[in-house]
């Protein structure tokens, strides 16, 4: 096992991150958390068994704070130093759905209720829990966290988070509160609560200064959003051919290949988002799991595109709604790309929108948030 604490201080002495106090005091308290899951015994282990039952998790980890304050960098870090097997990365509102498709199937079979199930299915796959970017914003997850959380826990699972706000304000001002707020209590009651909420907003900058939008397409503009990609995601630039791809799931069993996936940062040609058959479940998906889309060589769009154009619109209405940041290389500026055609009058909006991702306080918005 690499030590958290020690890795982190590696990344600071070599440069590559600043000193920050409050991510070196989380990444000492992460470093004590994976200490502890990595001594006790691995289940199914005659260790284990002649426990007779689980034992306590190692208390858990909420990190809330403003956008780019490092708590996914931090997050990744610990993950990646904890060695056991049992462990999950997984962005939050993904697991809310695929836990709301688990307890489909499990009320389907009409027996009691499908919370202890699935609770109990989820414990056996993985004993330390790690999602990105908890956010709460639907009723049907506010109504079932509590129960959900309570039995993971329960079960012997512990639990790491991000998120943007402190426990107290998750589902503000959602419906019918007062059925979430035993969520909020489990969280301040048996996970620690640690800010990262200092002044730096370090992803605003790396992206700060640099435009975001590139035309004409052309070496000029690939050369820069190669830049800002290393920028973002740290990555050595001379390894540019290893780079991760990735397949994601797209709810109702499809998939789309991302062909640069990294730290939340994904790269996709215009042609593979909007000359294919795709719709806004694929766009919501990408919206959801990344916090930045970088798309390369966006055509102008003649009144023959009339598909492409449409699609590309649905596509810049998740990203905008989920706060998602846009980096393009494009051969016109939003307002040349759809002059005119079938939906041009309603492509008004997205050149609009465009224009608004473009602009320091989108930039420097969360991720999903409301
Ligand atoms: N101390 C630091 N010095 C330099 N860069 C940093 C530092 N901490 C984080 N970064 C970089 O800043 C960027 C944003 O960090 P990260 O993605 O972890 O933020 P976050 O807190 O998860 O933000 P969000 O709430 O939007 O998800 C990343 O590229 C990360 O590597
Ligand atoms: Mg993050």
């Amino acid at each position: 096992m690499t030590d958290v604490l020690a890795r982190y201080e590696e990344l600071v002495a070599a440069g590559e991150l600043r000193p920050d106090e409050d991510q070196r005091r989380t990444a000492e308290r992460l470093a004590a958390l994976a200490r502890q899951l990595e001594e006790q015994p691995a289940r199914g282990s005659v260790l284990w068994r002649m426990l007779r039952r689980a034992p306590a998790p190692a208390r858990g980890i909420y990190m809330w704070g403003g956008v780019g304050r490092g708590k996914s960098m931090l997050m990744d870090l610990f993950f990646g130093c904890v060695s056991m097997t049992a462990k999950r990365r997984v962005h939050f509102q993904e697991f809310m759905l695929e836990v709301h498709d688990r307890l489909r199937v499990e009320r389907a079979r009409e027996k009691g209720d499908p919370i202890l199930p699935v609770a109990a299915a989820l414990a056996e796959e993985a004993r330390l829990l790690a999602f990105d970017e908890m956010v709460v914003n639907n009723t049907a997850d506010a109504m079932i966290l509590s129960r959900l959380f309570t039995a993971l826990i329960d079960a012997g699972v512990t639990v790491v988070t991000t998120s943007n706000r402190p426990p107290k304000d998750l589902y503000k001002d959602g419906l019918n509160r007062e059925h979430f707020l035993p969520f909020i209590a489990l969280i301040e009651q048996r996970l620690d609560v640690l800010p990262l909420n200092g002044p730096v907003d370090y992803r605003l900058e790396r992206l700060g200064g640099h435009p975001t939008w590139y035309s004409p397409i052309g070496q000029a503009a690939t050369d820069a959003v190669r830049a800002a990609f290393f920028r973002l995601t740290d990555y050595p630039p001379e390894d540019s051919i290893h780079v991760p791809s990735e397949e994601l799931a797209i709810p109702g069993g499809r998939l789309i290949h991302v062909p640069k996936s990294l730290k939340g940062v994904a790269v996709f040609s215009f042609k593979r988002l909007c000359a294919e058959a795709r719709g806004a479940p694929d766009y919501l998906a990408i919206a959801r799991h990344f916090h930045t889309v970088i798309i390369v060589g966006i055509p102008i769009l003649g009144p023959e595109k009339r598909n492409e154009a449409a699609r590309f619109k649905t596509l810049i209405d998740a990203l905008y709604e989920h706060k998602v940041k846009l980096l393009a290389t494009a051969d016109a500026e939003p307002i040349n790309l759809y002059p005119e055609g079938d939906g041009a009058f309603e492509f008004e909006r997205t050149v609009s929108r465009l224009m608004e991702m473009q602009s320091r306080d989108y930039l420097a918005l969360g991720h999903g948030e409301d």
